[in-house]
C-alpha cells in the first residue's frame, strides 16, 4: 500500500487545472446502460470510482474504450446483465447506480445492498421506495435488492423524505422510459444532477423542473446515444482553495466553474481569502491570519457535506472558535482524531464539532477511513510544521485526479511511496 509524505509549510503558487467530477461521472456512465449504441463522454477524471464504474459496465455487457486523455467511448450495444454483486458494489456505493437504468432497459436488476460506510448507516430506502412508485417489485434476497418490472415502469409521484444525490439519480433514469408521468418531490438540485439531466435530455428524455427540487418527467419510449461532458470538480475545486487558505499562497484553478460553490466562496471570503471569481477559473489568495467562521453542512446550495472535513482543518489554522455541524452524514468525523494527533484542539458533540484555533498543527503519521477525511489530511500537512505521512493513499485515489502531481506543479513537497 502507498502512503503520501508532505514537508509542511511550503506556500502555493501557480495554476491547477480542475477535473472532471467524480459524482458527475458516475451517473452520467450508469446512464449510457438506458440505450443502445455508441455514448461519448468527455472530460472523464481518472480515478478508481471511475475505474470501478467502467469494469461494472463491461461486466453488464457494454464495451468501452478510452480515447486520449478524459474521453471515454462506451457501447451499450449488448448490455443483457443485470447483477452488480458484493465485490463491486463493497468498495463503491455508487454502484447502486445502475439500479435505475437496468430496471429501465432490460426490467430486471439485482443490487447488492451496500453496507454502512465510514461515513454513516447510509441506507437506500429512497432509492427502494421511489422505484417501488414507478411499479417495481423489489425484494431483498440474501443481501441483494432483486427489482422486476416485467410490464415494464409506470411513471408516479415519489417524494423524498431528505434530498437524495444518488436517489434523484437513479429515479430519474428509471422514470425517463417510464410510461406516462413521474413526479419527484424534495428532489436534490446539485449541479451534477443538472448534468445528468442535460445528458437525459439530449438522449431524448423529456424532464422539467431542472435545478429546482419538483422534477416532472414525461416518459418516452426510446432514447438515443448521445456525447456528454462532464462538469468540472467541486468538490476537487474547493479542495484546493482550501488548501490555499490553510499554506498560503496564490493560485488560479482554472477549468472549474466557481458559481458551483456559493457557500464554501462565501465563507473563505469570511475568513479573510481574497478570492477573484471568473466563469472557469477562479483565483485565490492568503492575505493575512484566518478568521473562524461557522459551518452547517446542507443540501445544495448549502455547506457541501463533501468539504466538512476539509474546512474543519482550515479552522485549526484560524485563531479562534468554530462550530462545525455536520447534518447530512451522523459519523462524518473521523478525521477529527488524526487532526488531534497533529495538536488540533477539537470537541465533538454528537453531530457538532467545536475547533478551538491554535493557528498551527504539528505534522506527525495518520490515516483516514474515507476519501475526504483523507483530503483533509493532505491540507493538514500542507500547512502544518514539519513531515506529514498519510496511509491509506487508496481513498484519496477514488475521488482526486492526479493530487500529487498537481499539488507538486504549485510547490508542495509532496511524494508517493510505497509502504
Ligand atoms: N439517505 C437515506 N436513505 C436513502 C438515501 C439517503 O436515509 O435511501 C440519507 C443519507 O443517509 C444522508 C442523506 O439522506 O443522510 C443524503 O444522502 P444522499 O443520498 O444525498 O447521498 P448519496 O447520494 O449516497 C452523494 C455523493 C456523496 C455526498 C452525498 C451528499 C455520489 C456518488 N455521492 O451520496 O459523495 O457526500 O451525495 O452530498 O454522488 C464523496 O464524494 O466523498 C461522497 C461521499
Amino acid at each position: 500500500m502507498d502512503k503520501i509524505i508532505i514537508e509542511g509549510g511550503r506556500q502555493l503558487h501557480g495554476e491547477v487545472r480542475i477535473s472532471g467530477a467524480k459524482n458527475a461521472a458516475l451517473p452520467l456512465m450508469a446512464a449510457t446502460l438506458l440505450c443502445p449504441g455508441k455514448h461519448i463522454l468527455h472530460n472523464v477524471p481518472d480515478l478508481r470510482d471511475t475505474r470501478t464504474m467502467l469494469n461494472l459496465l463491461e461486466i453488464l455487457g457494454a464495451k468501452w474504450e478510452k480515447v486520449g486523455e478524459t474521453t471515454l467511448h462506451i457501447n451499450s450495444d449488448e448490455v443483457d446483465k443485470f447483477e452488480a454483486s458484493y465485490d463491486l458494489v463493497k468498495t463503491m456505493r455508487a454502484s447502486v447506480l445502475v439500479l435505475g437504468p437496468l430496471l429501465a432497459r432490460l426490467g430486471r436488476a439485482r443490487v447488492s445492498l451496500p453496507g454502512g460506510c465510514a461515513i454513516g448507516a447510509r441506507p437506500i430506502d429512497f432509492h427502494m421506495q421511489g422505484l417501488k412508485k414507478l411499479g417495481v417489485s423489489l425484494t431483498l434476497q440474501q443481501g441483494y435488492v432483486e427489482g422486476a418490472a416485467e410490464d415494464g415502469l409506470q411513471g408516479g409521484t415519489v417524494y423524498f423524505d431528505v434530498p437524495s444525490v444518488t436517489g434523484t439519480e437513479n429515479i430519474l433514469m428509471a422514470a425517463v422510459l417510464a410510461r406516462g408521468t413521474t413526479i419527484i418531490k424534495n428532489a436534490a438540485r446539485e449541479p451534477e444532477i443538472g448534468n445528468l439531466i442535460n445528458m437525459l435530455t439530449d438522449m431524448g428524455g423529456r424532464i422539467e423542473g431542472r435545478g429546482t427540487d419538483k422534477l416532472t418527467i414525461h416518459g418516452v419510449q426510446k432514447l438515443k446515444a448521445v456525447e456528454a461532458t462532464i462538469i468540472p470538480d467541486r468538490i476537487e475545486t474547493g479542495t484546493y482553495l482550501i488548501a490555499v487558505g490553510a499554506a498560503g499562497g496564490d493560485m488560479t484553478l482554472t477549468h472549474c466553474n466557481p458559481s458551483h460553490l456559493p457557500s464554501l466562496i462565501e465563507k473563505l471570503r469570511t475568513v479573510g481569502l481574497e478570492i477573484e471569481e471568473g466563469d472557469t477559473a477562479i483565483r485565490v489568495k492568503r492575505v493575512g491570519p484566518l478568521t473562524s467562521v461557522d459551518i452547517k453542512t446542507m443540501p445544495y446550495p448549502g455547506f457541501p457535506t463533501d468539504l466538512q472535513a476539509q474546512i474543519m482543518t482550515l479552522m485549526t489554522f484560524s485563531k479562534g472558535l468554530s462550530v462545525i455541524h455536520e447534518s447530512i452524514f451522523e459519523n462524518r468525523f473521523m478525521h477529527v482524531a488524526e487532526l488531534r494527533r497533529m495538536g488540533a484542539d477539537i470537541r465533538v458533540d454528537g453531530g457538532r464539532a467545536v475547533v478551538n484555533g491554535l493557528g498551527k498543527l504539528m505534522g506527525a503519521p495518520v490515516m483516514a477511513t474515507d476519501l475526504r477525511a483523507s483530503a483533509s489530511l493532505v491540507v493538514a500537512g500542507l500547512a502544518a510544521e514539519g513531515t506529514t505521512e498519510i496511509s491509506r493513499v487508496y481513498h484519496l485515489d477514488r475521488g482526486y485526479d492526479d493530487l500529487v502531481g498537481k499539488l507538486k506543479g504549485v510547490g508542495a513537497e509532496i511524494r508517493r511511496e510505497k509502504e
